[in-house]
């Protein structure tokens, strides 16, 4: 977490990175429908396109436009995606493309920019130290104390007693931890749930994550679930000055989101505010982290526009990097997820059945044996 987020403060420090000399940038000439995705007015977008259909790369064109075009300046616009690389190379994309360097960081991963909030908003009084994240084995650390058995541990329900104790159970309890936590749920309503539902489990995961949550408090310590849980808090808390602050929100690879960072984006650009998402449902890789693939295509509904309708969706049509055999070949494998959320069948069907570009290996005619 070295490089903090656009909004780690309210006036950012100077950023400078080396670019090559603009001209020497290739300017893509888009096809209608990523066209059409640069010239969207304004409000949500939904672009659903399989994998090289050049999502990324109409990504860049539309943050490039809203800048040179529209006028937006620099640090108006904000970029989020799911991995360090994810972000540099996007923001490194676009600074190419403008030929020119910026002093806003322009993108930035979901946690590094949760992260920049709590920094931002969090009394410097409410922790002892500087904040620090957890890593991964620190976290494994907290959690195999917490589960010895000491008089004030948890008592977990006698069929898992045997278990406590073992490595797999900490995974097991940590998981559904993270889970709970990733769809908003705090440690009082995780009991609850398990009260309501009759399951001790979750009774008993609830009493555990306030005692986890206490622990990491005394270290001043965040884990990454609670990063974007704390996130959330002070965008909501916030969200008149953030709107005010990032009026253009795009997101990379948005099939990646669960639902406390829809939850964000949610505050920073719901109510018809602009933001365009790209995704790929098929390439849904998160997961085992508690991403839902639902997420992207119930976008339309999730974020409205200022009107109430659904946002549009666009789909990317031409995929570029492979040809017709192995693209018809992926899409029956992945014709076999079947859902189509709140996703309008026209924009469903042609992301369904993209067509291969031209390239320097033809058409992406099938190959003579
Ligand atoms: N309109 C275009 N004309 C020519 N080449 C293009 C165009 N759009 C994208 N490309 C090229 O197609 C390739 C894939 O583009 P890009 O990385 O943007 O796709 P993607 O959909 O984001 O891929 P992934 O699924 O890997 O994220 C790149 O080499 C890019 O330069
Ligand atoms: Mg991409």
């Amino acid at each position: 977490m070295s490089t903090p987020g656009p909004a780690a403060t309210s006036a950012p420090a100077a950023r400078y990175r080396l670019v090559s000399a603009a001209g020497s940038v290739d300017v893509p000439r888009l096809d209608e429908h990523q066209q059409q995705v640069v010239d969207h007015a304004g409000g949500p977008l939904l672009v659903l396109a399989g994998p090289g259909t050049g999502k990324t790369t109409t990504l860049v064109e539309a943050i490039v436009d809203r800048i040179e075009r529209r006028g937006a300046r620099p640090d108006q616009v904000l970029a989020l995606t799911f991995s360090r690389k994810a972000s540099e190379q996007l923001r490194d994309r676009v600074t190419a493309r403008l030929g020119r360097t910026m002093t806003s960081s322009l993108s930035s991963t979901f946690h590094s920019f949760a992260y920049g909030l709590v920094r931002r908003y969090s009394p410097a009084e409410l922790y002892a130290a500087p904040l620090r994240l957890l890593s991964a084995p620190e976290q494994d650390v907290v959690l195999q104390e917490l589960l010895t058995d000491a008089p004030e541990s948890v008592r977990w329900p006698e069929s898992l007693r045997a278990a406590v104790g073992t490595r797999g159970f900490a995974r097991e309890v940590q998981t559904v931890i993270a889970r709970a936590r990733e769809r908003g749920l705090d440690p009082d309503q995780l009991v609850e749930l398990g009260r309501a539902e009759g399951v001790p489990e979750f009774e008993a995961a609830g009493l555990f994550l306030t005692q986890y949550l206490d622990v990491l408090g005394d270290q001043a310590a965040i884990d990454y679930p609670d990063l974007i849980a704390r996130g959330v808090i002070e965008a909501e808390r916030h969200r008149d000055e953030l709107r005010e602050q990032f009026r253009h929100v795009f997101v990379d690879e948005y099939q990646d989101t669960d639902p406390s960072q829809v939850a964000l984006l949610r505050a920073l650009a719901g109510e018809g505010r602009d933001l365009v998402v790209v995704g790929d449902p098929d390439q849904s890789i998160y997961g085992f982290r508690g991403a839902d693939v639902r997420g992207i295509l119930e976008f339309p509904t999730d974020f409205t526009t200022t009107d109430g309708s659904p946002a549009p969706v666009v789909a990317l049509g031409t995929t570029r990097r492979f040809g017709s055999r192995l693209l018809r070949a992926s899409r029956q494998v992945a014709a076999s997820i079947g859902v189509t959320g709140a996703i309008p069948a026209e924009a469903y069907e042609r992301f369904r059945h993209p067509e291969p570009a031209a390239n320097v290996y033809g058409r992406g005619i099938p190959m003579v044996k």
